[in-house]
This record gives structure tokens, C-alpha cells and sequence, in this order.
């Protein structure tokens, strides 16, 4: 399933060189290409670096970005954006999507009836409806279900001695965990899987393909007819899930449309899937990278919760979020006119020298404010979910493997460029010394 060709191999130990040829970019436009580039940009974390210095708030005409969009990656400009009600997501963000340009593409369809994308009014109400169905009750099991996930994920590669962290445990994960949250069965946990991986790649306006657009509608039309299914069963015969809370929402005046019902499914699964599984992944990196740090996560479980945190704002999954701006927005001078674009780079922010004392750098005692679940209106609807998930795979990896280091001197960078995470890391350990 997953095609090896789209991803670049990038050493687990960076050398010093590729933060020393960012510093020689003068010219923001440089920059910004190079980030763009996922596939010959080398470290990214310099390049924004780089551009924060050079022009935090940065209009560009850099192809792949509407326009004229401001870059922003100063902390405080992309805080400032994400709480302001001048900047939206609205539908005509989703047009991105219609790859063909008829509004009629399955993928484009489906992108246009989530709550991500829709006029502020109805965003508000969905958001509102599905944040209601997240009951206490609903969501409860969901950490004694990644434990069990994860622990099953080990059952099956423990005696190895090695396994490709990515396709082994933190892929497929969070997707088991959300499906039998949601109360999905097990035979189609493969299906989805392969959904979903077709579904993201296409959500990548940057590196999407036509080949990539055609496997995303087929996605869509796959996911749409599932969840329609399942929709129809669980109105029939309601239970204490997620989904039949969503589907007592729906009966509730109409307030949730079946095709508004669907998308926040789809949305649900994409959005707390791949983003869960790349942190997991850039997590593994981050801690490879700074082995004092996993020898104490190693050690002391107590450390989870605050080490999420600063995992979260070490190497953020979601990069990059687009706004439109409603009404001018002023930063410090720089003007975003009305009808412009603004890319927040959350990536940018966590990283920002002026909020976070040498930033670089993985503290796991930091416990930061982080914007990798963004913040006001879009903030993460699904953030506890991750953070639940995130502490329940580490507390059982760790538990399980405590030995576990980097199998070689490469991992493999998947190239998007809004989303971030590897393809392929190998780890290993010993198997005569694991955890069970
Ligand atoms: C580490 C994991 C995750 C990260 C880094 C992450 C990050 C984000 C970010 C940055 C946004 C805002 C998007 C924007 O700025 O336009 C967002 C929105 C959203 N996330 Fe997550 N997310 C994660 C996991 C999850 C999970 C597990 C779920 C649910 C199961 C979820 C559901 C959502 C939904 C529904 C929205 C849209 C909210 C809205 O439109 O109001 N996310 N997420």
C-alpha cells in the first residue's frame, strides 16, 4: 500500500551542513520554495529559521500557495491569526480540492461538506454537535483500546528483534483505536486503512498527482458509501458509541444533515489518523536524537504526559494551515488585505526563539503552549483523543520495548508538505531483553 517512492531518505542524525546552507539563503522567496520542496529541502527546521529572520510575515508567489499568501512563522503572528474571526476557513478553501474544476469530484464532495470547511455559522454548529457527542462516556475506552492496539501491534513483532516503526505500530494504531472507538467492525480495518492512506494523499494539494486525485476520489466514494451504511445500521439500532451519539445528534431537529454526518466521519478518521501516527514518528526521531531524554521517558512514566506536550511542539505533524482573510489583519505593521491568504506554520511557531528558550532542542520537562493543535476557532477538536492515544502507545512501546533504538543510520521522509512524517523508520532491540 504505501509507495515507497514518496518518500526521501533522510539521516537520523542530521549533520551540522544542512543548518549552515539555510543560513546562505538571503531571499525569502528561496525560502520558501525550499520548504515547499519536501523532497530536496533537507532539515526543515533551519529553513524556518531562516524565514522567521528574514520576514516573519512573508507574501510570496511561490507556485503551490495562493498568490500573494503571507507565510507567517513568527509564534505570535500565527497565534494571533488562528484566534482572530477575521481569519476563516470557508468553502472557498476546499477549492483546492476540485482538482478537476466541475465541483463534482467525489474527494472535492466530500471536502466541502466538513465542518473544516464550511461558512463559520455551520462550522460553529457542527462543531458544537460533534464536541457533544464526545461525551465522557463515549470517549472513555479509548485508552485501554490503544493499549490494547498497541500491545497487540507488539504480540505480533516482539520476537524479531526489529520492525518498520512506522507500518508495524504507528500506522496502523491510532486508525484501530478511533475504528473500534467509533464501534467500526474489525474486517474492515484494512479497507479503511487503505482508504484512508488514498484519502490523505490526495488532501496534499502540493504533491497531488493525477493518479493521486483519481485513487482519492475512488477513497471518497469508498469511505461515503460505507459510512452511509453504517449510518443507516446505527439509526436502526443506536449502542453507547461515537457514532450513535453522532446519529442521535442528527435525529435531534435535523441539526446534522447524513452527507454533514458522513464527512465528519471521514474527518474524524483523517484527521486524528495520520496526524497521530506521523507525531508518534517524529516523536521516535525527536527522542532518538536526544537520548538523554528517551532514557527518562524510558524510565519514568510519569514524564508522559508533560513529554507529549513537548513532543507535540518539538515536530508538529500538521505544518501548515491555509486561512482566508475576511477583514485586513494587521501584524506589526505588515497589512494582509482583505481576500488574501495566510499559511500559518504552526511548525514555524513551536520553534520560535522568542517564545521558547533555545528552541531546538527537546526538553521533556518544558510543558509548553504549543500551537500543534492550533488554537480558537479550528483548535483541534479531536486533541484530548490524541493526547490519550499519543501517552497510551509511548507508556506501552517503552513498557514492552524498553531497548528499542534506530536499526539504521536512515529513516524515510514521507515528501508532503502540509502534513509531516516519516514513511519508514526502522527500529530494533533485543528480543532476549524486551519488556514482556
Ligand atoms: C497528534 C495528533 C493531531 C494533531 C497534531 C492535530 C492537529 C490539528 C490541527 C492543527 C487542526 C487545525 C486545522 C486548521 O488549522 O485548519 C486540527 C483540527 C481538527 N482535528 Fe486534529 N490533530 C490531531 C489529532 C486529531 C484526532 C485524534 C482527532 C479526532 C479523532 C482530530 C480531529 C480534528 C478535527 C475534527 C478538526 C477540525 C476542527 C474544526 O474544524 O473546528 N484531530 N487538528
Amino acid at each position: 500500500m504505501k509507495d515507497r517512492e514518496k518518500g526521501i531518505r533522510r539521516p537520523v542524525f542530521p549533520s551540522a551542513g544542512e543548518v549552515d546552507r539555510a543560513l546562505e539563503l538571503d531571499d525569502p522567496e528561496e525560502v520558501v520554495t525550499r520548504l515547499l520542496d519536501a523532497k530536496s529541502r533537507g532539515e526543515l527546521y533551519p529553513l524556518y529559521h531562516r524565514l522567521r529572520s528574514l520576514a516573519p510575515a512573508h507574501s510570496t508567489q511561490v507556485p503551490g500557495l495562493p498568490p500573494g499568501c503571507f507565510v507567517l512563522t513568527r509564534y505570535r503572528y500565527v497565534d494571533q491569526v488562528a484566534r482572530s474571526s477575521s481569519a476563516v476557513n470557508d468553502p472557498r478553501t476546499a477549492r483546492v480540492f476540485d482538482h478537476d474544476g466541475t465541483g463534482q469530484g467525489a474527494f472535492y464532495r466530500v471536502m466541502s461538506h466538513a465542518m473544516l470547511f464550511l461558512e463559520k455559522a455551520s462550522h460553529d454548529r457542527i462543531r458544537r454537535l460533534v464536541y457533544k457527542a464526545f461525551t465522557p462516556v463515549s470517549v472513555a475506552p479509548l485508552r485501554s483500546l490503544t493499549e490494547e492496539v498497541a500491545n497487540e501491534l507488539i504480540d505480533a513483532v516482539e520476537h524479531d528483534g526489529a520492525m518498520d516503526f512506522v507500518e508495524d505500530f504507528a500506522y496502523p494504531l491510532p486508525l484501530r483505536a478511533i475504528m473500534r472507538l467509533l464501534g467500526l467492525p474489525r474486517e474492515a480495518e484494512s479497507t479503511v486503512e487503505a482508504w484512508a492512506w488514498d484519502f490523505a494523499r490526495a488532501g496534499d494539494p502540493m504533491s497531488a498527482t493525477p493518479e493521486i486525485i483519481t485513487r482519492g476520489n475512488a477513497a471518497a466514494i469508498g469511505f461515503h458509501d460505507f459510512f452511509d451504511r453504517v449510518l443507516e445500521e446505527k439509526h436502526r439500532a443506536p449502542g453507547d458509541d461515537l457514532i450513535s451519539a453522532l446519529v442521535t445528534a442528527e435525529e435531534e431537529g435535523g441539526k446534522l444533515g447524513r452527507e454533514e454526518a458522513i464527512s465528519t466521519l471521514i474527518l474524524l478518521i483523517q484527521a486524528g489518523h495520520e496526524t497521530t501516527a506521523d507525531l508518534l514518528g517524529n516523536a521516535m526521531i525527536g527522542l532518538f536524537r536526544h537520548p538523554g531524554e528517551l532514557e527518562r521517558l524510558r524510565t519514568s512514566k510519569a514524564l508522559l504526559p508533560k513529554a507529549t506536550e513537548e513532543l507535540l511542539r518539538y515536530d508538529a505533524s500538521v505544518q501548515m494551515s491555509m486561512r482566508l482573510v475576511r477583514e485586513e489583519i494587521d501584524l506589526d505593521g505588515t497589512r494582509m488585505p482583505e481576500g488574501s491568504f495566510a499559511a500559518l506554520s504552526y511548525g514555524a511557531a513551536n520553534r520560535d526563539p522568542e517564545v521558547f528558550r533555545d528552541p531546538d532542542r527537546l526538553d521533556l520537562d518544558r510543558n509548553p503552549n504549543h500551537l500543534a493543535f492550533s488554537a480558537g476557532a479550528y483548535f483541534c477538536l479531536g486533541n484530548s483523543l490524541a493526547r490519550t492515544e499519543i501517552q497510551a502507545a509511548l507508556g506501552v512501546l517503552f513498557e514492552r520495548l524498553p531497548a528499542i533504538r534506530p536499526e539504521g543510520e536512515y529513516f524515510v521522509q514521507r515528501w508532503t508538505a502540509r502534513l509531516r512524517g516519516p514513511l519508514e523508520l526502522r527500529v530494533a532491540w533485543d528480543s532476549s531483553a524486551s519488556g514482556s
